[in-house]
C-alpha cells in the first residue's frame, strides 16, 4: 500500500509518498545507520535540484543502500580496480610506482572493495598488526561518489568485517584533510605504533577505534 508522509525538514514542511515495503526499507537503514528517517530524508532533500520528485530520490537511495556491499579482492576486476584505485589517488600523484603491490598476496594485508550494484567505487588497504591491531593504510572512494555517506558506510563495513575476525582496534594516521572523516566517525586520538617502525609524516595525525 502507498502512504504519504508529512515530513517536518528544518524549516520548511515537505511529503513523501512511499509503499509501505520502502517505509519499512527506510527505517531499516535508520536503525542500522543509527539515525533518524527525518535526517536521511533531509540529506537527500538537500542535495536535490528542484526538478528532481523527492519521493523518487528516496526510493533510488534506499535501492542503492542495499546494493551497496563490500568484498575483499579476488576476481582479475577487483585487483585492477585496486591497482587503479592506487595509482589515480595515491602513486601516481607523485609520479612513483606503486611500492606496495607485494602486499597483494601476503597473509598480513587484505585489500577490499567496496560495490554499488556492479560497479567498484572505493577500496581500502589494511594491514593485520599483532595483538589484534590492524591499520588501515588506505581508504578511498572515487571522486564522484563522495559526500554521500559512502566513506563512512565502507568504514562501518571494514570496522564489523574486522571485529569478526577478533581484531580489537584499527589505526590509522590521518591526513589532515581527512581527519574530520575519522572523527565524525568515532575515531579518536591514539598512537599508532607501528611494529614495523616506519617513520610518519609529521603532518599526519594518529588516530583510531576500539571495535
Ligand atoms: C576520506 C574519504 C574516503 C571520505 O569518503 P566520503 O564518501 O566522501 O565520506 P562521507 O560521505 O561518509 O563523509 C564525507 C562528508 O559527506 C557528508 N555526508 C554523509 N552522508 C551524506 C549523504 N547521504 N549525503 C550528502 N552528504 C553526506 C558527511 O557529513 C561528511 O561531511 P563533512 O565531513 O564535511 O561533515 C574520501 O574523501 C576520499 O576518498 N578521499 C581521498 C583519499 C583519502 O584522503 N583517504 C583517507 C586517507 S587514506
Amino acid at each position: 500500500m502507498i502512504k504519504k508522509r508529512s515530513i517536518d525538514l528544518s524549516g520548511h514542511s515537505t511529503s513523501v509518498t512511499l509503499e509501505d515495503e520502502f517505509w519499512a526499507a527506510l527505517k531499516d537503514i535508520a536503525k542500522t545507520e543509527n539515525c533518524s528517517v527525518r535526517s536521511i530524508i533531509s540529506i537527500i532533500d538537500k542535495n536535490r535540484s528542484p526538478d528532481h520528485n523527492l519521493s523518487s530520490l528516496v526510493r533510488l537511495y534506499i535501492l542503492k543502500w542495499y546494493q551497496t556491499r563490500m568484498l575483499t579482492c579476488h576476481s582479475e576486476t577487483e585487483w585492477q580496480a585496486a591497482k587503479h584505485f592506487r595509482d589515480t589517488y595515491f602513486f601516481g600523484p607523485y609520479g612513483i610506482e606503486d611500492p606496495y603491490t607485494w602486499t597483494f598476496h601476503h597473509k598480513d594485508h587484505a585489500h577490499l572493495v567496496l560495490y554499488q550494484g556492479t560497479e567498484i567505487i572505493g577500496y581500502a588497504h589494511i594491514q593485520f598488526w599483532p595483538d589484534q591491531r590492524a591499520a588501515m593504510r588506505i581508504i578511498v572512494i572515487d571522486e564522484n561518489k563522495r559526500n554521500q555517506g559512502l566513506g563512512s558506510r565502507f568504514l562501518a563495513f571494514i570496522e564489523k568485517w574486522l571485529k569478526r575476525l577478533n581484531i580489537q582496534s584499527i589505526h590509522v594516521e590521518s591526513r589532515q584533510s581527512s581527519l574530520k572523516f575519522y572523527l565524525k566517525n568515532g575515531y579518536t586520538d591514539m598512537p599508532f605504533n607501528d611494529p614495523d617502525g616506519h617513520e610518519s609524516d609529521p603532518h599526519d595525525v594518529s588516530v583510531g577505534k576500539v571495535l
